[in-house]
């Protein structure tokens, strides 16, 4: 059956959704993204990415309309996905219609919004025990990589390339620090010390890279935010990547390399644990 997604209030199937050729988000990238779990039918830290949104939404004055969050529960239900496992909901703003010119349109116009849910499937767990793969390549975003903006070239870029070198994740590196993946953030353990890079705007504040954090905290892991160099990377005892639809995800190779014995390791698996354990808290389900 076709889904049903949501274009500048309204909800209509997929293939009747129409956007014009002048859509600022089509010609210039002019425009934000958010997307935001729900397990269960629950939405995870749906507030903390409503604050992302709103924090891009001031920044580059794109305006982003009330009822946002009445927007995602509706878009589950009329999908059927208020009892999936998981679920994803991307929405995507811009600064909307109007003829090509770079600057704002003035007077303004209305903001497209666009919205549609599906449900996510986890990778199995044995693939997950068994471990992921990474490759380094060149960051080439701007200096705004905090903003999530739809221009995503660089990420697409960065994707590609570990596509093609058989890796799951891209490791994007700029002036020799490894900052984050194509789509998730990424942690590395040196011994017992858990350490990604700051929430500067070199990458994008990931609500799953918050969220294990507090976790590290809470379990009393050494947390360190400060930038690592892709040489100290590449000896580090354990790297994972986390984010919505990577959760905490193992890497054992990096650039065809092992990290650390090969294996998913100690500090992974408790966050990953832990992870579920919040989820399950959060989203009132039954515990992991
Ligand atoms: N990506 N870093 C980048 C560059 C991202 O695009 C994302 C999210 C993250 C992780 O953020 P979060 O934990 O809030 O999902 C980090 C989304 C999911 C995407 O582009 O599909």
């Amino acid at each position: 059956m076709e889904d049903t997604v949501f274009l500048n209030g309204e909800f209509m199937p997929r293939s009747r959704a129409r956007i014009s050729p002048d859509d600022r988000g089509f010609l210039f990238g002019d425009g934000l993204y958010e997307v935001t779990p729900a397990y269960g039918g629950r939405f995870l830290a749906m507030d903390r990415h409503l604050a992302r949104l709103r924090r891009g939404s001031e920044t580059l004055s794109i305006p982003v309309p009330e009822g946002i969050e009445a927007l995602h529960i509706e878009l589950l239900r009329r999908n059927h996905l208020e009892e999936a496992e998981m679920a994803i909901v991307y929405l995507q703003v811009t600064r909307g219609t109007a003829p090509r010119s770079h600057a704002f349109p003035d007077p303004p116009v209305p903001a497209t919004v666009y919205a549609w849910a599906k449900p996510f499937q986890r990778p199995p767990m044995e693939e997950w025990e068994e471990g992921y793969s990474a490759v380094t390549t060149p960051d080439r975003r701007w200096t705004r990589a905090d903003l999530k903006t739809v221009q995503l070239l660089p990420q697409v870029l960065g994707q590609q390339a570990a596509r093609e070198a058989g890796a799951t994740d891209a490791l994007l590196v700029k002036d020799g620090i490894a900052l984050e993946g194509a789509h998730n953030n990424v942690f590395f353990v040196f011994g017992e010390l858990l350490v990604t890079h700051p929430a500067s705007n070199q990458i994008l504040p990931g609500i799953t890279r918050e969220i294990v954090l507090e976790l590290a905290r809470e379990e009393g892991i050494p947390v360190e935010e400060r930038a690592v160099p892709l040489e100290e990377a590449k000896c580090a005892s354990e790297m994972f990547y986390t984010g919505t639809t990577t959760e905490v995800r193992p890497t054992v190779r990096l650039d065809g390399k092992p990290v650390g014995d090969g294996g998913v390791g100690p500090v992974t698996r408790r966050l990953h644990q832990a992870f579920l354990g919040r989820i399950s808290r959060e989203c009132g389900l039954a515990p992991v």
